[in-house]
């Protein structure tokens, strides 16, 4: 087991697959883009399905969630979808994307084993997409949804992100969209992750603001926290349901205490927080010919060291060296 010395145990897996993207979203990554780890670190399908492998067959991982960068702009994909989906026990298996390209792959990966899907969406004016994730792509993602709804990657998740200024008036737009479509939306507050480090604590929209607004458009009632389990969202039931809209209060109301989360990196790097500070190396071990049992023990012991929480609250907080692009959502 993935267990850590506060009792929590991780069972759900993300992969960062690329940490490249056709996005340039704000709180994530500079205009320019970033320096792009080079191929030869980047783990190879093979490796990426061995780790998973260990992770599912040794470790107790039951969810797997393939994430970047943008995980459609990986070409083997679709491959490693369904060499996971052979792995017993079965892990669940999701993909977080800004749904550039789902149109065209979304058929093959349900085929291969994909379960779910989590789309990014921020806006639904294409200008304010031009600013945000500075290219004018607005409809290729409303139509990334859509194929992926018809695919039957039912419900449908969305991810948005308000940022002061720029979307912070789109949050009952946005639920309303959401609801018409039937997918299921989730706000998360900006995080400090972006590799420009732009993050201002005043400046981030809070959880509390974005259920006042929503509360202007609709009648909120908190679902029974008893569902919430380790997911991060508190669920709110809209009008008299059954929609739901979840609001992740990643800063302000912090979920560490049940986190079940590990990270492994598209370089093969151990994470056993999004903010943490260091990261354990399985790549190099891999290559040099580790067997299982010497991997998962690398793995038991990246998870053993897992810090009680995120402490972005505290005076001495220090971002991560990497950007969310290249640790995974
Ligand atoms: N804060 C909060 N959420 C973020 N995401 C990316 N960067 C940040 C950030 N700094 C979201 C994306 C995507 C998921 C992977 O995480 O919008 O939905
Ligand atoms: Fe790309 Fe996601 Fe970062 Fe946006 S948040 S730039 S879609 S990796």
């Amino acid at each position: 087991m993935l267990a850590d010395s506060f009792g929590r145990v991780a069972t759900d897996l993300r992969v960062s697959l690329t940490d490249r993207c056709n996005l340039r979203c704000a709180y994530c990554m500079p205009p320019e883009g970033l320096d792009w780890l080079p191929s030869p670190e980047i783990l190879t399908d093979d490796e990426v399905i061995r780790l998973v492998r260990v992770g599912v067959e040794r470790l107790g991982i039951r969810e797997v969630r393939f994430t970047g960068g943008e995980p459609l702009l990986r070409r083997g994909l679709a491959e490693i979808v369904r060499r996971t989906a052979e792995l017993r026990p079965r892990p669940e298996i999701s993909l977080t994307t800004n749904g550039i390209g789902l149109t065209r792959t979304v058929a093959t990966l349900r085929e291969a084993g994909l379960d779910r899907v989590n789309v990014s969406l921020d806006t639904l004016r294409p200008e304010v997409f031009r600013k945000l994730a500075r290219r004018d792509r607005l409809p290729d993602v409303l139509d990334g949804l859509a194929a992926a709804a018809a695919a039957g990657l039912t419900p449908v998740k969305v991810n948005a992100v308000l940022m002061r200024g720029l979307n912070d008036d789109e949050a009952v737009p946005l639920l309303r969209f959401c609801l018409d479509n039937g997918y299921e939306l989730r706000f998360i507050e900006q995080m400090p992750l972006d590799a420009q480090h732009g993050w201002k604590r005043a400046e981030m929209v809070t959880a509390e603001e974005i259920l006042a607004a929503l509360r202007a458009g609709f009648t909120l009632t908190p679902d029974d926290p008893r569902q919430r389990g380790s997911a991060p969202a508190e669920a709110f039931i809209v009008g008299g349901g059954p929609a739901r809209v979840g609001v992740i209060a990643s800063v302000t109301r912090p979920f560490c205490g049940s986190c079940d989360r590990v990270r492994l990196t598209a370089d093969g790097q151990v994470r056993n927080c999004l903010f943490a500070r260091t990261e354990s190396d399985l790549r190099e071990p891999l290559r040099a010919g580790a067997d299982d049992d010497d991997l998962a023990k690398r793995w038991v012991a990246a998870v053993a060291g897992k810090l009680p929480g995120h402490g972005i609250n505290d005076p001495s907080f220090l971002q991560p060296d990497r950007p969310m692009s290249a640790i995974g959502g």
